[in-house]
């Protein structure tokens, strides 16, 4: 290869890591996140026109582009918005997987050892775990897969540390090797066959004992591990693209993942090998009276208030309520009323689902507020309408120290003067956990499907 030409390449490259690192900035504004996505894209409609140019046979790399494109195109396009996190499992699953084949390859087109195997085993190993780890949690999201069996999960412990140990012992393997310290423990092609099946069963036995409501979580862990993946793959191959992308997906990953935990007021060690805890003591026992209001009571006191906010949650999009909300909103601003949206980070089953949903709606971004921006204001709101949220609005965890999710920061909507609770029963939510909310003096429960209940205040409103 001429000069001139791995200048080209490697200037294309650069260029490329540019309009990943621009567009990933822009994604964090909502003004900017369209432009954000398009500017990543051609990013990496450039890396890949830089790398197709340099293979032998592009027609053939062209055509299983083309061929992966379309069905990657034909999943999203068809897929319901509950169903996203499954997707993304699927879609990490197989940038994992591309990895540990890539590295595979790799290896067995090296004739002797050198350090950079010890490179190849860690994205063989790491892709291997994000490839089985996010089938898993894909069976588990779709409820193909119910929780296991304590036996099976307590083994599947183990069998996750003896996979540690052996990744370590095969790295000892090489380095004897490499530096012709005998005795040779085991052949380094052998070692690497043992390898690869357990990397792909560690995947396995990592998520299998996890709790399907942790599995936005581990989702976002399985997307940081393809994006280490992807940047070790990077080494192993001399592609400065690949290993710019896999750091950032890697690193937005993690903190994604680590932002999730905090919300929860959870460690990783405890969503990972612990998950929720039963409530101690008294902890479930809750005093006061629940008090359900109609459609007809809450439209009066909607009516007359003059400041409203909306806390939504799973349930609102269970019920893909958030049209209705939206035009519920409007008719309560014609009214003369201030309209705001309170946005926990993880209400919902996902990162974002709130505001997915809502931006679906044409809810104004200006309107969504954080829980530090409106937990200070929440004695001067007049109603506080919450849609299908429970676990994100729990006083047990600022005033029961026993409950499960004590120190999970909260929504405070129990300071507010009126809160109307719109959900089908007394469930409890995704943690399980009882929620006094219900029984407060200010409290009031109109049971219901969100949208159905919506509707009918949009009905009061227009009559
Ligand atoms: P949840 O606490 O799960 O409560 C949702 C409520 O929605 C349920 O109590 C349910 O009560 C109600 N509901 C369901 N379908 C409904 C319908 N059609 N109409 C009206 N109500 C309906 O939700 P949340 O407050 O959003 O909290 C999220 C939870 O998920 C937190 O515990 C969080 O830690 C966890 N989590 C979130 C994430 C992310 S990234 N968002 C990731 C992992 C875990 P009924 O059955 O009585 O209607």
């Amino acid at each position: 290869m001429d000069f001139n030409y791995i200048f080209l390449q490697e200037f294309g490259y650069i260029l490329a890591a540019i309009l990943f690192i621009f567009g990933l900035k822009m994604l964090g504004q909502e003004s900017s996140a369209a432009r954000g996505n398009l500017v990543s894209s051609i990013g990496m409609f450039l890396a890949i026109l830089v790398t197709v140019t340099n293979i032998i046979n592009p027609i053939l790399v062209l055509v299983a582009i083309l061929l992966g494109g379309s069905i990657g195109a034909l999943f999203a396009l068809r897929v319901k918005m509950t169903s996203i996190p499954e997707m993304v499992a699927l879609f990490n699953g197989f940038g994992g997987l591309s990895s540990f084949f890539l590295a595979w390859s790799e290896f067995t087109s090296t004739s002797e050892i050198n350090i950079l195997i010890l490179i190849t085993s860690l994205t063989v190993f790491i892709g291997g775990v994000t490839f089985s780890g996010s089938v898993i949690a894909f069976l588990k999201l779709s409820e193909s897969l119910k929780s296991s069996p304590v036996f099976l999960d307590k083994f599947s412990r183990v069998f996750l540390i003896t996979s540690f140990i052996y990744l370590g012992f095969f790295t000892v393997t090489v380095l004897l090797d490499l530096f012709n310290f005998g005795p040779n423990l085991l052949a380094v092609n052998d070692g690497f066959i043992v390898l690869l099946i357990v990397s792909i069963l560690a995947g396995i036995f990592f998520v299998l004992p996890i709790g399907g409501g942790d599995m936005p979580v581990v989702i976002s862990l399985l997307n940081s591990l393809s994006g280490v993946a992807a940047a070790f793959a990077g080494i192993v191959i001399s592609n400065t693209a690949l290993i710019v992308a896999g750091c950032l997906v890697g690193a937005s990953g993690l903190v994604l993942t680590l932002i999730m935990a905090k919300s929860m007021n959870r460690s990783l060690y405890n969503i990972f090998f612990v998950g929720y805890a039963a409530p101690k003591g008294d902890a479930q026992e809750v005093s006061g009276e629940v008090k359900p209001i109609s459609a007809e009571d809450s439209f009066l006191i909607l009516e007359s208030a003059s400041s409203v906010l909306v806390v939504p949650g799973y349930g609102m999009a269970v019920a893909q309520a958030q049209h209705v909300v939206k035009e519920l909103g409007d008719l309560l601003e014609e009214n003369g009323c201030e309209i705001n949206f309170g946005i926990h980070p993880v209400a919902g089953r996902m990162p974002g689902h709130m505001n997915v949903l809502l931006a679906e709606a044409n809810v104004p971004y200006d309107n969504l507020l954080e829980p530090k921006d409106i937990n200070p204001k929440m004695s001067t709101v007049d109603v506080v309408l919450v849609i299908g949220a429970n676990d994100v609005v729990n006083p047990s965890a600022t005033e029961q120290p026993g409950s499960p999710i004590y120190g999970m920061p909260i929504i405070e909507v129990h300071k507010a003067k009126t809160v109307i609770i719109l959900k089908r029963s007394m469930s409890s939510g995704f943690a399980g956990v009882q929620n006094p909310l219900f029984f407060k003096e200010n409290s009031r429960m109109l049971f219901g499907d969100a949208k159905e209940s919506i509707s009918k205040l949009v009905a009061e409103f227009k009559d």
